[in-house]
C-alpha cells in the first residue's frame, strides 16, 4: 500500500536517535520550572515516558499518580527514585475527592493522562472497570483540572481503536468518524469526547493524541508481543486469534514518547493528532518473526519454536486492520518515528530475555488467573500451523 509523503515535511523532531529522548533546546527551555502531572506512570507507556523525560528535563518537576493496578510495575521506575524532580503518589482516579486533592496540591502546568484499563480482551470479559477508570476517572481528572486557579494543558493519551476497523484499504485520519468495537475502545472514545467537550465548553487547553499499537520494554505480558516472546522462550503454545490475518500498525514505545512531547510543544490547543509507526504487519507475521528471534537468541530450532503456534477461537468484535495517517503531526509538529519494526522487535526480544526479574514480578495471581481464563479453553480447541 503506498504511503502519502507531504512536501511540508520539516522533520525537526526528534533530535537524535530513538535510543534516548533528546528534546529540542527551545522546548527544554520552555519547560523549565514547569510542573507535570503524569497519570498511569507505572504502566507500560507511562513508565517509558517518565524514564525518558525525567532525566532529560532536570528543571521540570514530574509527579506520577498511579493506582498500581495489576498492570503497574513500580520497579520499572527504580532508576528515578533518587532524582529530585520525580515524585510518586498512589491514588485511584475513580475517587473524585482524592483526585481533586492531589491535583490541587501539585498544581500542574501540564497533565499527561495515561492512566487507563488498557487490555481489549479484559474489557470483553469484564467491562465495568473500563467504564469506571477510563470514563469516570477521566471525568474526575478533567473536573480537577478546570478547578485550578491557573488551568493546565490537559494532554489526553488515547488510541486509534476509537475509529473502529479499516478494510484492506485506507488510513485513519483525525476526522475519521468514531466507531469503537470493544468496551475498551468505547470507553476511550467516551473519554475523548469528554476532553473535547471540556475544551469547547470550559476553554480547557487540551491535546488529544490517538496512537497505534505500541511495543517495547516494560509492556505487561498480556499483550501480543511480550506474551509471544515469553511463551516462545518457555516452550508454551502461541495462541493466535482467528487466522492471524488482522493487521496492526506498530510503533516502538519511545517513538510514542517523542510524539507526545512534539504534540504538546508544537501542537495547537484543542487539536487532535494521530500517531502511528508506518509499520503495518499481520499478527501471524509478527508471531513468526518473534519465533525466529527467540530461537536465535536461545539457540533453539526455529521450526520447533514455530510449531508452538496455535490458531485459536477469535476475539469477539475483532477489528481487522488499524493504520494511521500521521501526516498532521508530521507536518504541524515535525515528528516522525525513528525505529523500524525489524530493529524494534529485535530490541524488544533482547530486552525481555535479559530482564527475568522484571518478568517474574508480572507473574502474580491476577495475571495467572487471567491467562487461565482467557486461554485454557481456547488452546484446547486450537489448530497448529
Ligand atoms: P497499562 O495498562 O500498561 O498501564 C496503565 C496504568 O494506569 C497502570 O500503571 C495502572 O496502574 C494505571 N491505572 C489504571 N487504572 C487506574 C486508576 N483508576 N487510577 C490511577 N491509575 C490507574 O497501559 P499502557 O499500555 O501504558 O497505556 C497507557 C495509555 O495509552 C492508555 O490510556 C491507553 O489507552 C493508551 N494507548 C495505549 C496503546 C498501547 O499500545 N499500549 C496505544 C495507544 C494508546
Ligand atoms: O491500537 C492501539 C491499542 O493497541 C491500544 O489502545 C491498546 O491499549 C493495546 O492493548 C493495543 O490493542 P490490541 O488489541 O491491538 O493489542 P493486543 O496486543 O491485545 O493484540 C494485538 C493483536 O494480536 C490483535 O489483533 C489481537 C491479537 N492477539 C492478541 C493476543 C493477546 C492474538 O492473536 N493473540 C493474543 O493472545
Amino acid at each position: 500500500m503506498p504511503r502519502r509523503v507531504s512536501s511540508l515535511d520539516n522533520q525537526d523532531w526528534p533530535v537524535g536517535s530513538s535510543a534516548r529522548l533528546r528534546l529540542p533546546e527551545d522546548v527544554k527551555e520552555s519547560l523549565k520550572g514547569r510542573r507535570v502531572l503524569v497519570t498511569g506512570g507505572s504502566g507500560f507507556i507511562g513508565a517509558n515516558f517518565l524514564l525518558e523525560s525525567v532525566p532529560e528535563l532536570p528543571e521540570t518537576s514530574f509527579r506520577n499518580l498511579d493506582a498500581l493496578t495489576y498492570a503497574a510495575h513500580p520497579d520499572s521506575l527504580i532508576p528515578l527514585a533518587a532524582l529530585p524532580n520525580y515524585s510518586f503518589v498512589r491514588a485511584d482516579l475513580r475517587e473524585r475527592e482524592r483526585t481533586q486533592e492531589i491535583v490541587r496540591e501539585f498544581a500542574p502546568d501540564i497533565i499527561f493522562h495515561f492512566a487507563a484499563e488498557s487490555h481489549v480482551d479484559r474489557s470483553i470479559a469484564a467491562p465495568a472497570a473500563f467504564i469506571e477508570t477510563n470514563v469516570l476517572g477521566t471525568f474526575h481528572l478533567l473536573e480537577a483540572a478546570r478547578g485550578l486557579a491557573k488551568t493546565p494543558v490537559f494532554h489526553h493519551v488515547s488510541t486509534d481503536e476509537v475509529y473502529g476497523s479499516l478494510g484492506e484499504e485506507g488510513y485513519f485520519v483525525e476526522t475519521t468518524p468514531y466507531d469503537p468495537s470493544s468496551p475498551y475502545s468505547a470507553s476511550k472514545a467516551s473519554s475523548d469526547h469528554l476532553v473535547r467537550a471540556y475544551a469547547r465548553t470550559y476553554g480547557l487547553r487540551t491535546r488529544i493524541t490517538n496512537c497505534s499499537n505500541n511495543y517495547g520494554p516494560y509492556q505487561f505480558p498480556e499483550k501480543l508481543i511480550p506474551l509471544m516472546i515469553l511463551n516462545a522462550r518457555d516452550g508454551r503454545e502461541l495462541p493466535v486469534y482467528g487466522q492471524g490475518t488482522n493487521v496492526r500498525d506498530w510503533l516502538f514505545v519511545t517513538d510514542h514518547v517523542s510524539a507526545l512531547w512534539a504534540a504538546l510543544s508544537r501542537g495547537r490547543d484543542g487539536e487532535t493528532y494521530n500517531i502511528g509507526g508506518n509499520a503495518e504487519a499481520r499478527n501471524i507475521d509478527i508471531v513468526q518473526s518473534i519465533c525466529d528471534l527467540v530461537a536465535q537468541a536461545t539457540e533453539q530450532d526455529p521450526a520447533k519454536v514455530r510449531s508452538l503456534i496455535r490458531f485459536v477461537p477469535d476475539r469477539p468484535g475483532h477489528d481487522l486492520r488499524y493504520a494511521i495517517d500521521a501526516t498532521k503531526i508530521r507536518t504541524e509538529c515535525g515528528w516522525r518515528p525513528t525505529e523500524s519494526l525489524k530493529t524494534g522487535l529485535e530490541r524488544t526480544v533482547r530486552w525481555y530475555l535479559a530482564h527475568d526479574a522484571w518478568v517474574k514480578a508480572c507473574s502474580h495471581q491476577d495475571h495467572k488467573a487471567w491467562l487461565e481464563k482467557n486461554y485454557q479453553a481456547r488452546i484446547g480447541s486450537g489448530a497448529s500451523l
